[in-house]
């Protein structure tokens, strides 16, 4: 079958992965019509907004793509049981959280969202059709998914109609990073496409040829596709952890990590990419896939494997106690009684997303100290900062700002938690006076200026540079 075959799409979730990158799909496809559901209705309102600084996910250049294809084949709507029915194709986009509860707690990822959305389409879908993974699922998700569904190819009753139904699988999983979604969907590094039948393959590769060379699209089996994703993630974070735990060697031999980065990364076998230190990863998925992938090496019996990746993940953690208590030893080893402002509370630049940021747990750990903080962040907004402290003893001791001057205002220290541009191009003399003496600017990306700061007369501590 080819691409013309293919009407309709039905993509359920629309959050940072499924509005993106089917907003992508209708910009390259003007042919399909592309319906994006929610359960979340205010989320809806928000997608349908006529002031698109209103999307619910930031991300340059969405907004011009939501114009362009808004209204024309791209629909956003809370009508679930209708675009499923009329849908061709349906991508699974709903979040898959890591376990809170009962059996693999902690680390297994959470599928209810998924099930639900197997069960409304096994109830709605009409005739034959693609189903397609694009959140992130552990290994072998397509089996439950396929079970739900196939309990459901049967004869069913549409009014006077009755119809055979019938399902195939496909994983598809996104790579997407937030701040360069759109970017990253246009000119994807590779397209990943597991299943197991080479017709339903076939027509999902027919989608994305539409904008992506058949040499970047690769068809693999269906295990190796839901694996790669995870894979993908736990190699990233890995270089992150890696880099983070030589920040530290550097800061006490008198080794600066920029210049190590620089010098390690030029071989090509290491490359150059995501060996930034910072306070840690942060974002929806790093944390959860790792974690995940921990459990399915324990479920496995693999337990050495296991402890492997789960290093990166308290590597993680650790760094971010150690800035932690870097900024508490420097402030004469107690916050009580002190003000600091935190600058940063998405969890990377170019992103009003604030999930497993390193601002949430390094705030809260400067909090426990007695400290009061004062937030500022150019993208997220007041009630998604206070929201994050709600219901705790702490909540009295927030203030959220409106500029990064204000939220300095009296404050002993300015923490950088997120690398924001605009950080670098305060007017720091300004911010200088305003302070309480000794200030200090702690500069956990290693962005700033550190001699400017210097000479303006701030104390600065810069991740991975002896002071
Ligand atoms: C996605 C997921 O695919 C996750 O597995 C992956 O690791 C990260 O990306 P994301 O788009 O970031 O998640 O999540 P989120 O922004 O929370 O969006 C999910 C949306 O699904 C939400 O808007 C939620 O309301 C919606 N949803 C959830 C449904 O519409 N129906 C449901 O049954 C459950
Ligand atoms: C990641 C993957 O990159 C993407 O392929 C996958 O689909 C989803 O997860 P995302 O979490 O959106 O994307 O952003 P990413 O750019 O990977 O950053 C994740 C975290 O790592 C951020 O907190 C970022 O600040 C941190 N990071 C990244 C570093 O600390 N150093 C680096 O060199 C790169």
């Amino acid at each position: 079958m080819n691409n013309k075959s293919i009407k309709n799409i039905c993509c359920i979730g629309a959050g940072y992965v499924g509005g993106p990158s089917m907003a992508v799909i209708a910009l390259n496809c003007p042919d399909i019509i592309v319906n994006v559901v929610d359960i979340n209705l205010q989320k809806i309102d928000a997608w349908n907004s006529d002031d698109l600084s209103r999307l619910p996910v930031f991300e340059p250049g969405l907004d011009k793509v939501v114009e362009k294809c808004r209204g024309k084949n791209l629909f956003f709507s809370t009508e679930v049981e209708r675009n499923i029915r009329k849908a061709d194709i349906i991508f699974i986009s709903v979040n898959t959280p890591t376990k809170e509860i009962g059996l693999g707690k902690g680390y297994a990822s959470d599928l209810k969202w998924i099930e639900s959305s197997a069960r409304q389409i096994a109830k709605f879908s009409r005739n034959h059709t693609i189903v397609v993974e694009k959140s992130t699922l552990p290994v072998r998700t397509a089996e439950t998914i396929r079970d739900i569904l196939e309990s459901s190819e049967e004869i069913s009753d549409f009014g006077t109609e009755r119809e055979q139904k019938s399902f195939s699988i496909i994983s598809n999983p996104e790579f997407l990073a937030e701040g360069s979604a759109i970017n990253d969907l246009q000119n994807p590094d590779r397209v990943l496409i597991g299943g197991e039948e080479e017709e339903s393959i076939d027509r999902i590769c027919s989608i994305y040829k539409n904008w992506v060379d058949s040499d970047k699209i690769i068809t693999t089996n269906l295990w190796s596709s839901e694996l790669s994703k995870l894979v993908a993630n736990a190699f990233l974070a890995q270089r992150i952890s890696s880099i983070n735990s030589i920040s530290a060697l550097c800061e006490l031999t008198g080794a600066n990590i920029k210049e190590v980065s620089l010098a390690i990364g030029k071989d090509k076998r290491i490359g150059d990419q995501f060996l930034k230190p910072g306070p840690g990863f942060g974002g929806s998925c790093f944390k959860k896939d790792i974690l995940n992938l921990v459990y399915l090496c324990q479920y496995y019996g693999l337990h050495d494997v296991a402890d492997y990746w789960e290093q990166i993940v308290k590597i993680n953690s650790w760094q971010q106690e150690r800035i932690s208590s870097i900024v508490i030893k420097n402030l004469f080893g107690t916050l009580s009684n002190k003000k600091l402002a935190i600058l940063g509370f998405s969890f990377k630049a170019n992103t009003n997303d604030t999930r497993e940021s390193p601002s949430i747990a390094i705030s809260k750990n400067l909090l426990k100290e007695g400290s009061e903080l004062n937030f500022y962040d150019p993208k997220v907004n007041k009630n998604q900062i206070l929201k994050e402290f709600q219901g705790n003893e702490y909540e009295k001791k927030i203030k959220v700002s409106e500029t990064a001057f204000d939220a300095a205002k009296g404050t002993d220290a300015v923490i950088v938690l997120t690398e924001w541009e605009q950080f670098n191009n305060l007017d720091w003399e300004l911010i200088f006076q305003v302070m309480r003496k000794p200030a200090w600017v702690f500069d956990s990306r290693n962005y700033l200026d550190k001699n400017h700061l210097s000479k303006v007369g701030f104390k600065v501590w810069t991740l991975g540079q002896s002071s």
